[in-house]
């Protein structure tokens, strides 16, 4: 057993309650890990004896962010895509054939290279748990090498055979969704915990509510539980098939109506409303209201979509900062939801939190206050400081 003494902690956020808008903030606190556990939270003159003693110099202490969604197992670049986006070119999803060639033709090696390094730069940008979707292979075999190398990441791997119809199948997309719901899932469930679909009536390339439903359902079945790309490029069925079938969360949120909005409210303590700022600023696109969506009760998480499409970013500092600039949310209530909030949408209670008992996975933010991370966007002022073994959870 190995413990360690965080001390000359300036401010302890430990997200403990279930209010966004309170972060149980505590001052002159410190905080003592034992094997990767948080073993005790108290006042800094209290602090038991432990073998190693960190002094973080009056800096801040979150709990560390859950980034929730994500698309790293790729390989290629859409640099220009991004380049004519912003010139005016709208996105409709077309460009996920472009990473899904050069996916396909990278070796194991690249692959995992370029995940690693990815890894490694969300973990100096203060993130410590990251779900990683596959999608960009679309074949049984390209799927399934896609979650074996994320999962040696992550525990939170999800099979997205259903990002988009490969170009092979464009005229035969019943046969596509047969493939995705019946010999790639059952090739891909060993290695995923999640199944997610793209379901978009605004893109050709993506799932309409039908293809979505039958994907969803036989995943379900192969014991996955559900994510939904849903209401990203325009109003539509996603949340709703969300919340008929009891995912844990709906991603982009970006355009929803007022039936959208209660059935997200009554289903609050299952399903979240996973918002991804990041999304909105790369493809020119409105943010959705966050504040109406917490004021009308809606459970609400952040995360990044790190992707090379919509948002090849994997900052969670940059995206609580848009967050509050351009969502609605107060700094609390988007470090929150960047946090404990995004926890709940991966049922995930070891995490987002620091109490005792939960993982000690720690950010420091060089700041005397939290209310930096909104405050001074685009500083790296965060970073993780995990004492648990791996910084991840091992894969089950
Ligand atoms: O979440 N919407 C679908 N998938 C990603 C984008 C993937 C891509 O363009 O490569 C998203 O935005
Ligand atoms: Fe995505």
């Amino acid at each position: 057993m190995s413990s360690t003494a965080i001390i000359g902690i300036g401010e302890l956020v430990t997200c403990d309650g279930t209010d966004p808008d309170l972060l149980g903030i505590r001052s002159n606190a410190a905080l003592v890990a034992e094997d990767g556990m948080i073993a005790w939270i108290g006042p800094a003159a209290d602090v038991p004896a432990a073998d190693t003693k960190i002094d973080v110099d009056r800096r801040v202490i979150i709990p560390g962010f859950v980034d929730s969604h994500s698309h790293l197992v790729f390989a290629g670049d859409r640099g220009a895509e991004f380049a004519a986006r912003m010139t005016g070119q709208p996105y409709d999803g077309g460009g996920i054939g472009v990473t899904v060639a050069a996916t396909r033709a990278a070796s194991d090696e690249e692959l995992t290279g370029l995940l690693a390094a990815r890894i490694d730069e969300l973990h100096t940008l203060g993130t410590t748990t990251i779900e990683i979707k596959s999608g960009y292979g679309l074949t049984v075999g390209d799927e399934v090498r896609a979650l074996r190398i994320a999962r040696q990441f992550t525990a939170e791997t999800t099979f997205l055979g259903a990002h988009v119809i490969p170009a092979e199948y464009a005229r035969d997309r019943a046969h596509y969704v047969d493939l995705v719901a019946g010999p790639m899932l059952q090739a891909a469930a060993p290695y995923a915990r999640w199944i997610d679909v793209f379901c978009e009536p605004h893109s050709p390339h993506a799932f309409d509510a039908e293809e979505a439903r039958v994907v969803l359902s036989a995943g379900a079945d192969a014991g996955l539980a559900l994510r939904v790309h849903g209401n990203q490029l325009g109003p539509g069925p996603g949340v709703q098939l969300a919340v008929e079938l009891g995912a844990a969360t709906v991603d982009h949120c970006t355009y929803l109506d007022d039936d959208d909005v209660d059935a997200l409210a009554a289903v609050a303590e299952s399903t979240v409303a996973t918002l991804l700022p990041g999304v909105e600023f790369c493809t020119h696109s409105p943010y959705p209201d966050a504040a109406r969506l917490l004021s009308a009760g809606v459970a609400i998480a952040l995360a990044t979509d790190c992707n090379p499409g919509t948002c090849y970013s994997s900052s969670m500092p940059w995206v609580i900062s848009l967050a509050v600039r351009e969502m609605g949310l107060t700094p609390a209530q988007a470090l929150y939801a960047a946090t404990a909030g995004s926890a709940k949408s991966l049922r995930r209670t070891d995490i987002g939190r620091l109490v005792v008992g939960n993982r000690a996975d720690l950010t420091v933010l060089d700041a005397p206050s939290y209310l930096h991370l909104a405050y001074r966007p685009g500083v790296p002022i965060a970073r993780a400081l995990s004492l648990s073994a791996s910084g991840e959870t091992p894969a089950a």
